[in-house]
Parts: C-alpha cells; structure tokens; sequence
C-alpha cells in the first residue's frame, strides 16, 4: 500500500478537506480530482470555485507541492491506495424515491471508474454523504473487477460551510467506520493514521460501517430539528408576546441542551439538511417505519412553513399587496461566510414574494453569481452589489443573511433613501431595533414582537 490519496469530487467537501489533509500530511501526496473542467481550472487559479474564510491561506500553501488537482481521475486512481469520494448526493427528481430519495448516480458512477481503472488493492473511503448501507452496494460495484479488493470504509463530514477550514483543523470527532474483519481493520488503522496527523487520537472514532453511515444522517437530523422546534417557538412567541432570542437562552443554559444552535431564523437551508431529513423519511418509510418517516418529514414542513409565514407577515405589513412594490432582500446565500446558496431561504421567499408582484432587488457579498443562475426564471429581479444602492427606493428590506457587514450599515442612510414607511425585517436577529425604530423603520423580527 504507498500513502498517496485521491479524492473523487472537488466541491465544497473535497476540496477544503482535501486542502487539509495535505496541509497536515506534508509526505502524502493529494490528487483532487473532478469531471468538471471548469472546477479543477478554478482550483489551479487564484479563483477558487467556493469561498471559505482559510481556504486560500491553505491551498496557496499546498498546491502544486503535495497537493493536486486534475481531471485526469484515472491517473489519481492509479497513482493512490487510498482513494475518497465526495461526489454529490442530491434528492433525487425522479423516478422511485423522487423528492426524498438520495440520486447516487454519481456516487455508482465514481466507483465504477474506480474498478475499471484500479492497478492493485485500495481502500475506498466514503466521504459523501449517503443512506445507511450503501457501502454493500458500492463494494458490490467495485467487485465487478475482482482482480483487486477493494475495502469500503465510512468516513462521514461534519463540517459545515463558512467555517470548514476551522471545523477540518479542530473537529469535535473524526468518524471511521469498517468492516470488523481482518483487512477491515487493517484499513481502518490506515486512515486513522491520516486523521492522526493533527487530531487528538481520542477524537477519533471507529464504528462498524453501518454505525458510520446512520450517524452522519442522524447528526444533520438532530440539528434541523433543533432548528425547527425553534422556529416552531418563534412563531408562537409573536402570538404572545415572548421573545424567542430569552427562550432561547433559557432553554441553552439547560446543559443537556446546550447553547448552540437554537436561533430562529428563516428556516434551514445548505445542500445538506434538507437532502439529508427527506433522505431519512425515505429509508424510514422504506423498513415500513411510518410514524418514525411523518416524525422526522415533520421537521421539513415546519422548515417551509416558516418561510411561507415571514412572507405572510411581510405582505401584511405592507398593507396587504406587494404589486409593483420594491423590495430588497440583504443576503442570498444560505448562511453567512459562504457564497453557497443551495436550498437558500431566501431563493423561497424571492419566489412567494414575486408571485405577489413585487419588484425584487438582491444584494449579497459573496452570493451574487449564484444568485443571478437562482433567479433566472424571474422577470422583476436586479442585482446590486452596493447594499445602500439596493435599498435606494424601496419599499421593505429583508435581511436574509446574517453577513457581519450588515450590522454596520449606516441604517440612517438607507432608511433616507427608503420609500415611506419604510419597513425593515430582520430574520436573522441580527440588529438592533431600539435605533432602527429611532431612525423610523417599522421593525420586523422572527419570533418578537418588536
Ligand atoms: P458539490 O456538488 O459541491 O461537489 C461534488 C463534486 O463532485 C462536483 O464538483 C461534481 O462535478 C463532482 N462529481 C460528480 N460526479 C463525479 C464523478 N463521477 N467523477 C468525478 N467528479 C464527480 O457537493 P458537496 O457540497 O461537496 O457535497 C458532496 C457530498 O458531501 C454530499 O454527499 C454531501 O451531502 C456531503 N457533505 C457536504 C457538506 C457540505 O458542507 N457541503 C458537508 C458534509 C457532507
Ligand atoms: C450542516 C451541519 O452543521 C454540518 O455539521 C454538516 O456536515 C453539514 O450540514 C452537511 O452535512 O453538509 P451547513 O449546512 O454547512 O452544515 O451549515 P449550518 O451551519 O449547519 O447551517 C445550516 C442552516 O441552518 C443554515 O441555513 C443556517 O442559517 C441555519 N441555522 C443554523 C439556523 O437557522 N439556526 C441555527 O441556530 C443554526
């Protein structure tokens, strides 16, 4: 077995990891690998295809010395023992299974050109995310060349967009899962070893494959539903009068709970939770298990159910017809940090909101490309990159996104060149509405009463 690693997909999760596994492996070599052209050119240029805070740092210090990115996906095969695959996973659209589904076409397609192109043994790591046995399938598509063994390990991601690099440094846990057998947990010892590099050994743990797998769609569902069940508060609060940022607190400092996410906001987006939730109905209704697939398809309903009722209040506020009306939506991807805008709340809400005819103007410091391909279907849509030249004339802004640089915009500027009553909605909970309703903004937040 040599130590070189080959990745097989180079988007958000292959390259980032990719980039820090060479970093901290300065004697393996890396070879990140893409069908697409246009990726892996991103990758070799100063403009890389996805945004990260680090990211730069990371691949400027490893390119072209232990890491590499190529389309030649078959040369990498050769070349490396230990080969990962990242493709992507997404809900399926049609056919069996469609809208919960996992499309593992191109996850069947990876491991096919792995076993028509491999020389010798190598150990294949899942890295994308996928329903709960899917390592059979895939070593019965390797063994269609059984000339070679090919070992078939899970090794899920959990870092989230925005802070990769720093979840990839510092992982709460690095999860690996293996056949129990022999040449199982001889490769499992093989890619602990890679992870060793720089992650405490008892952060490392290894599981039984099936183990793995479940546990990467069990930790996305937990936290979209923690999600959920907040922004479920949230509407209740603006019925009562509670603010949900207390309920909040309280509920964080239970340390059973914990503080971390449980901020309401306009519902989940990324590529990840939804697919994932939807994913899980799906196997769950697939063993029969339908209370547990309505359970965990509730967490979607609820998702969407919020966006739907931040247009509702939306509409309300402004007297009840958005026609001809201008509104400017702060933020389009998805969270901040990242130009991902991939199931992006605010893709939603553009959508209900021009159904009521409004006029859409759209800005976003790192999501404009994105979002000019999202909304291509609509008419009334212009993107600005200024945030004061978007608000220019309108009628309501919505802060989508909880980018920094919109706590410090000079509000009183923007509020001038508003059009009266101005109306301000914050789904993030990211101002402060004493001064925004000092200035004259008719205040709007997800679960307060402003
Ligand atoms: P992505 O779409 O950004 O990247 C996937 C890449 O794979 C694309 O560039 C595509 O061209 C390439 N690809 C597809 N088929 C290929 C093939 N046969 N050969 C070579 N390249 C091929 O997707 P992503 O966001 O990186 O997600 C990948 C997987 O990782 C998914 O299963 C996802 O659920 C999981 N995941 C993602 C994140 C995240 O933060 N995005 C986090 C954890 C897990
Ligand atoms: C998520 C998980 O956090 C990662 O652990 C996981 O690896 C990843 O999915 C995946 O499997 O792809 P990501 O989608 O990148 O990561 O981003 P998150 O920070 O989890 O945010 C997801 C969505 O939830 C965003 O729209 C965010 O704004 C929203 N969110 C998050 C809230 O509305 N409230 C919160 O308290 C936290």
């Amino acid at each position: 077995m040599n130590r070189n690693i080959a990745c097989i997909g180079a988007g958000y999760i292959g390259g980032p990891t990719m980039a820090v596994i060479a970093q901290k492996n300065p004697d393996r070599k890396v070879i990140v690998t893409d069908i697409s052209q246009a990726c892996i050119d991103a990758w070799n240029s100063d403009a890389l295809p996805i945004y990260e805070p680090g990211l730069k740092e990371v691949i400027t210090a490893c390119r072209g010395k232990n890491l590499f990115f190529t389309t030649d996906v078959a040369a990498a095969i050769r070349e490396c023992d230990i080969i990962f695959v990242g493709v992507n996973t997404p809900t399926k659209t049609f056919g069996a299974g469609a809208g919960y589904a996992s499309n593992l076409q191109y996850w069947e397609a990876a491991a096919r050109t792995i076993s028509q192109e491999a020389n010798g043994d190598k150990i294949v790591v899942e890295k994308s995310t996928l329903p709960v046995r899917t390592a059979d399938a895939m070593a019965a598509v390797l063994h269609t060349h059984p000339e070679h063994t090919f070992t078939v390990l899970s090794n899920p991601e959990f870092l989230a967009e925005g802070t990769a690099i720093n979840d990839l440094l510092n992982p709460d846990r690095v999860l690996i899962g293996g056949p129990q057998d022999k040449r199982g947990k001889a490769a499992i010892r093989a890619l602990v070893e890679v992870y060793a590099a720089w992650v405490p050994r008892k952060r490392i743990l290894t599981t039984n494959v099936w183990s793995s797998e479940m546990s990467k769609l069990a930790a996305n569902a937990m936290l979209a539903q923690r999600i959920s069940s907040m922004n479920a508060f949230s509407a209740l609060c603006e019925a009562t009068g509670a603010d949900i940022s207390e309920v909040a607190t309280v509920l964080g400092m239970d340390h059973r709970i914990g503080k971390y996410f449980l901020n309401a906001g306009p519902g989940f987006g990324g590529s990840c939770f939804k697919k994932d939730v939807l994913n899980l109905v799906y196997l769950c209704r697939s063993y029969g298990l339908k209370a547990c697939a309505d359970y965990w398809e509730q967490v979607i309903i609820m998702n969407d159910a919020q966006q739907h009722r931040i247009v509702a209040r939306t509409v309300k506020t402004l007297f009840n017809t958005l026609a001809g009306k201008r509104i400017a939506l702060f933020g389009f991807a998805f969270k901040a940090n990242t130009g991902d805008t991939r199931e992006t709340p605010a893709l939603t809400i553009a959508n209900l909101l021009a159904e009521e005819h409004a006029d859409l103007v759209v800005t976003d410091p790192k999501a404009l490309t994105n979002a000019a391909k999202d909304l291509a279907h609509l008419e009334h849509v212009t993107l600005v990159d200024d945030p004061y030249q978007a608000a220019e004339g309108a009628d309501a802004i919505l802060l989508m996104t909880e980018w920094e640089c919109y706590r410090t915009l000079d509000w009183k500027r923007i509020y001038a060149g508003m059009r009266q009553p101005a109306m301000l909605f914050d789904t993030r909970n990211l101002l402060n509405y004493g001064e925004l309703k000092k200035i004259g903004f008719k205040v709007l937040a997800v679960g307060k009463t402003v």
